[in-house]
């Protein structure tokens, strides 16, 4: 029952609450976004499009849709003081910290116009973060590899915008590759949302206290970055990278299965999920199609991911404690392939699951019974006792 809090040693219980925004059945591996099936959207929906549907609870009609999209795209621009901030930063940082600070600073452009007590001005930030967040990491990238920032293009789409704001530069004319825009879209929708994900949980509560809507997303991207939660997408490459071929994999699922090596498979296993993570699924098949357009038919980083979740899917011990590949499994194998450096695979996921955050932060926010709040504990620590004084200890 949401809100109900059981003590468990075994259970480890998490703030809980009602949302009617995405459900997903761990056991049989489904994951719908207001009722409509992952699968189904990823093959016929956008990004965008379901970005009105998690906002708004429907899919759009035709002058709804041209209604949002226009909106979206008016706010794709940063305030040009923001360039600023990235020169604070040194080259080699991490996009993550670049975005947790950009993101927090807008609050400081931003905040003071948007009384989030007031449904419209909620309304406002809402499209400025969806807008911005691409045009935000595409300067984190540019900014790590010495290039000037490109300006959003408002005559492309949302993916389409990002690639040419990431891979373009003013001394050369860029064409984005469609099929590229498309795989970067559906990996887009594919991270939307994820229920109460720790980074998710983590804006409920930043937004419970009252936080402006911006601080609430940068407490969300700096939760997301740990490698644990939105940051395996990189720590799975590098792992598959590191493993290097096919025959060194059984090396790899020994150390997975040992219980005094904290090693993990990056990529494997899942909170909720206790089967096939669906995103998972549409990945790989994303995969295949995006090394296949760009030619890497034998990419070996693919052909060790292929072989290593066929072994371990064999494997008792993956069997017994049902790990199997989630969402972060493939992606970095794509992105890779679409030119992104590792230390962007999780600045991608932030922008995709932006609108999640917010939709469930508006979720929050308009319902006074679903706050977190504060959640409580059961105190297992020392008795009452008195003080000491140092020289008689
Ligand atoms: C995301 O919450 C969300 O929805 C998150 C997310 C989203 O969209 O927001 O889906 C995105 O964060 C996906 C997860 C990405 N993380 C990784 O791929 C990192 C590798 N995975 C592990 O760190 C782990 O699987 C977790 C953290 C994701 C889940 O850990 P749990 O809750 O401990 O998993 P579990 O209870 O199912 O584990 C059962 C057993 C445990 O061993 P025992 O205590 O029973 O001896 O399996 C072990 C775990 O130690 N185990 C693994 C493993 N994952 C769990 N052993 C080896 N490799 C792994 N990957």
């Amino acid at each position: 029952q949401a809100g109900v809090f059981t003590y468990d040693p075994g259970f480890t219980s998490t703030a809980s609450c009602d949302s009617t925004i995405t459900y997903i059945d761990g056991d049989q591996g489904e994951l719908w976004y207001r009722g409509y099936p992952i699968e189904q959207l990823a093959a016929k929906s956008n990004y965008l499009e379901t970005c009105y549907l998690l906002l708004y609870g429907e899919l759009p009609n035709p002058a709804q849709m041209a209604d949002f999209d226009a909106r979206v795209t008016r706010h794709t621009m940063v305030h040009e003081q923001m360039h600023n901030f990235y020169r604070g930063f040194r080259r080699d940082a991490h996009p993550m910290a670049t975005m947790v600070g950009v993101v927090g600073a807008m609050s400081a452009f931003y905040h003071d116009s948007v009384d989030i007590n007031d449904p419209v001005q909620r309304e406002v930030a809402s499209i400025r973060l969806i807008a911005k967040m691409p045009t935000i990491a595409a300067m984190a990238y540019k900014y790590s590899i010495g290039q000037p920032f490109v300006y959003p293009d408002n005559e492309l789409d949302y993916a389409s915008n990002f690639l040419k704001m990431c891979f373009s530069v003013p001394a050369e004319k860029y064409t984005v590759n469609p099929a590229l825009a498309k795989a970067m879209d559906r990996i887009m929708m594919l991270h939307a949302d994820h229920e109460q994900n720790a980074s998710t949980s983590t804006v409920r509560l930043a937004g419970s206290s009252g936080a402006n809507p911006f601080a609430c997303i940068a407490a969300g991207i700096a939760c997301l970055w740990g490698p644990a939660h939105g940051g395996a997408n990189q720590a799975a490459l590098e792992m598959l990278r590191q493993i290097g071929s096919v025959d060194r994999i059984p090396e790899y699922i020994a150390k997975a299965k040992d219980k005094n090596d904290p090693f993990k498979l990056m990529g494997f296993g899942h909170r909720v999920y206790k089967n096939f993570d669906p995103r998972a699924k549409v990945m790989k098949e994303s995969a295949d199609e995006v090394l296949d357009l760009l030619g890497f038919h034998n990419n070996p980083t693919l052909q060790v991911a292929k072989e290593l979740e066929k072994i371990a899917l064999e494997d008792p011990y993956f069997i017994e404690k049902k790990l199997y590949p989630n969402v972060d499994f493939y992606s970095g194998i794509i992105l890779e392939a679409m030119g992104f450096p590792t230390s962007m695979f999780t600045p991608i996921f932030a922008i995709s699951r932006t609108v999640g955050w917010i939709a469930q932060w508006k979720e929050m926010i308009a319902d006074p019974q679903n706050k977190i709040g504060r959640p409580r504990q059961l105190y297992v620590g020392a008795d009452r006792r008195d003080y000491v004084d140092l020289k008689s200890r």
